[in-house]
This record gives C-alpha cells, structure tokens and sequence, in this order.
C-alpha cells in the first residue's frame, strides 16, 4: 500500500516535490494545497504543465486537514508555525524544508506537543540548510578521528534564483551595503544555520561552552552589472557572503557558509568562485582529513536555473525521499540524528 502523501504550496520546492512523489514507488499524491486563488480548483498536471493527474489544488485549509494522508511536504515561501501544529495534529506526518533541522527543546515545545498528542512526527530536511551543512559534515566526519573541524559551504550565482522580490527587497540586492548589513536576511537565515551549527557541535561533542558567531559580508557592483533584478549600479550591493562559525575558545571547529554572488564580475572586493566554478563543498578536518566537492545542484546556465533549479529539485527530493522513513518513525520532531539512513529509489524503468 502506497503512502498518501499532500504537497502543501506550488512553488519551486513544491513541484519538483510533486513530480518526486509520482516517480516514487512507496508513494501516492493524494492532496495539494495552493496559496494562489489562480490555482485554487486547477488539476496538480495542469499546475505542472503536464496531463490531469486526477488531483485537484484546493486553497482551502480545512479541506486538506480533513483529507485521510500519511504525510504533508510542506513547503510555502511564509511559514507558519501554528498551521503546521494543524497539520500535525490533524493525525499527518510533515516533512519541511522551512525549519526543525534541530529545534531547541524550548523552540520545538509547541509541535513536540502536537506531535505527542497525535502520533505524529515531524522532520526538517534540504540541502542548506538540511544537508551540506550538517548532515553531510557529519556523515563524512563518521571516516575521520580527532575531528577538529567541519565546514559546509555554498557558492552560486544568485541570479539563478528565481525569486525577484525576495531577491531585492530581502536580500537587499541591489541596495546599499549599510541597508543589506542592517537588513533581515541574517536574522532569517540563522533560524536554519544555527541550528545547522549546533548539531555539528552536539553530535561531534565539542565543548559545552562552544559558542556560535554569524558574520555577514558584501560586495558591491563596481560597473553597472545586469541582473534579473535590474541593472546593480556602482557602489550597490552585488555579492553578500554570512557565515555561521562554532568557536571552542578562541579556535574556529565548525564553519558554516552561504557565497552568493550577481555573476564573477565588476565586483569589489573582487569575489569570484575561482576554478572550480559554483558548487557545494564539504570538509572535515580530522585523521585522515576530507574535502569533498558537489556539483550538479547548480542549473548550467542563468535562464536553465530560473526555469528549474536543480539545487530546488534536490531540496524538493530530500523532503520526498525522507517520508517512509519519517512515516515508520516514534512520534515527536525527528532529526537525522534521529533516523535512518534515507535513500532515494531507482528510477522506474530500472525496477
Ligand atoms: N532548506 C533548504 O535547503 C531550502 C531550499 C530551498 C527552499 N527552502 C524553503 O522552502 C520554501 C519553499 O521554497 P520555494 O523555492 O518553493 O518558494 P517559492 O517558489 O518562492 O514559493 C512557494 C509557494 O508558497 C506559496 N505562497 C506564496 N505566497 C505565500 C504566502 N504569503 N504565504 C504562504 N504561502 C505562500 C505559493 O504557493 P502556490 O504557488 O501553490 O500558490 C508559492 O508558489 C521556502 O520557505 C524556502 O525558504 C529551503
């Protein structure tokens, strides 16, 4: 028996999470929610530009929290705590990219709770966070002794992503430095990162004591460079750079980094992404000591990106992939520390 599974919101994440779930053999889509009242009633093919999957989107909460569902995807662009408690409580599983790659005690309480009253659990997956910056560290630190230190770090042309208001008036591309510097995007981005952090702290065991710093850094355009968010004029931030460090004492054990730059060019201090191009890299330092380079997550071109990010597809498939085992879990918020090893499935003509 297939599980029921519900994507929640058509985004990015969201569709390539719909086509995952249709290529999976353990699943079934049986739901979809829509944010958009465009969608709301349109067939799940049509929003994906493909045939009629027999599915209908329904922007209507209480319709989807009365479906009978093993476990919701849930991923809009604004998340919301108290609707994910719903969710939860309404007896379905959620697997997110949005938050809960490893909550404190005190930030988990509220859907712990929910979790605990209606057996269900909850995981937060993805790639960054959810996967390069922590699952993958300690998954390679498992070859090493004496770990002293792991590092998770992306470098992409953000012009790929396909999010112009976000990129503009969040990010604050394209704005002044001391704006993007006082800006939320750290704030929003530690939510995750942090949490990232800890858990390679915790699971590693560094000291108790160890401390986590964030630090954020820009570059600005020194010519005017085109952009999908318009022209970035000279003096206007074209490159920004935060970071999430774990210090025991004064030595740095765990680095944390996002690089995103508006192309390789024109840009003070003059940040490119070297030879290697744009990637994900992943180190431990250790006997012996691991440095390991991804690629494939970022789309070839600009145009190929904003169409279809394979850096969403994988995040979308971390999220997919995770469901049987989230589904067979205990109850409560469960992390990677907490459950097996989660694999993807071969692809149907080879099964
Ligand atoms: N952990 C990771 O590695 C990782 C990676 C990528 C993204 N993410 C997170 O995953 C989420 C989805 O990413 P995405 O790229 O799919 O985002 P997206 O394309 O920007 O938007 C997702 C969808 O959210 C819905 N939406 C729009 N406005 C909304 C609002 N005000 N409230 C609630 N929902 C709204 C829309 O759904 P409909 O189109 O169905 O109406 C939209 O298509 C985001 O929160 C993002 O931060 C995490």
């Amino acid at each position: 028996m297939a599980l029921r599974v519900i994507q929640w919101a058509t985004g990015g994440v969201g569709r390539a999470a719909i086509e995952g779930i249709l290529l999976h053999p353990d699943l079934e889509l049986v739901g979809c929610w829509v944010h958009s009242d465009a969608k709301n009633g349109m067939d799940v093919g049509e929003i994906l530009g493909t045939d009629h999957l027999g599915v209908v989107a329904t922007s209507s909460k209480e319709e989807i929290l009365a479906l009978d569902a093993d476990c919701v995807v849930y991923s809009p662009m604004i998340p919301d705590r108290n609707e994910v408690a719903e969710i939860l409580r309404s007896g379905k599983n959620v697997v997110t990219p949005v938050g809960w790659f490893y909550p404190t005690e005190r930030d988990g309480a509220p859907l712990a709770a929910a979790c605990a009253e209606a057996g269900t659990t909850l995981h937060g997956t993805g790639i960054n966070p959810g996967g390069i910056t922590e699952l993958h560290p300690l998954m390679f630190s498992a070859l090493s002794s004496a770990v002293t230190y792991v590092r998770g770090e992306e470098f992409s042309d953000i012009r790929t992503y396909n999010a112009p208001d976000v990129v503009r008036h969040i990010m604050m591309f394209g704005g002044k430095p001391e704006d993007a510097m006082d800006g939320p995007m750290m704030g929003l981005l530690s939510g995750g990162f942090v949490q990232s952090t800890r858990m390679c702290l915790d699971a590693l065991g560094f000291s108790k004591d160890a401390e986590i710093r964030p630090r954020q850094e820009v570059a600005v355009a020194t010519a005017p460079i085109e952009t999908p968010i318009g022209v970035i004029e000279p003096g206007l931030v074209a490159g920004q750079r935060f970071i999430w460090e774990g210090f025991v004492g004064e030595q740095v054990v765990v680095h944390i980094a996002v690089n995103w730059l508006m192309g390789e060019e024109n840009l003070e201090p003059a940040w490119t992404f070297g030879p290697e191009g744009e990637r994900f890299e992943v180190e431990v330092k250790g006997d012996p000591n691991t440095f390991v380079t991804i690629k494939g997550w970022q789309p070839d071109t600009v145009e190929e990106g904003l169409v279809r990010n394979p850096g969403v597809v994988a995040t979308a498939m971390h999220c997919v992939n995770s469901i049987p085992y989230v589904v067979a879990a205990d109850p409560g918020i469960k992390t990677y520390l907490d459950l097996p090893l989660i694999a993807g499935r071969a692809h149907p003509d080879l099964a």
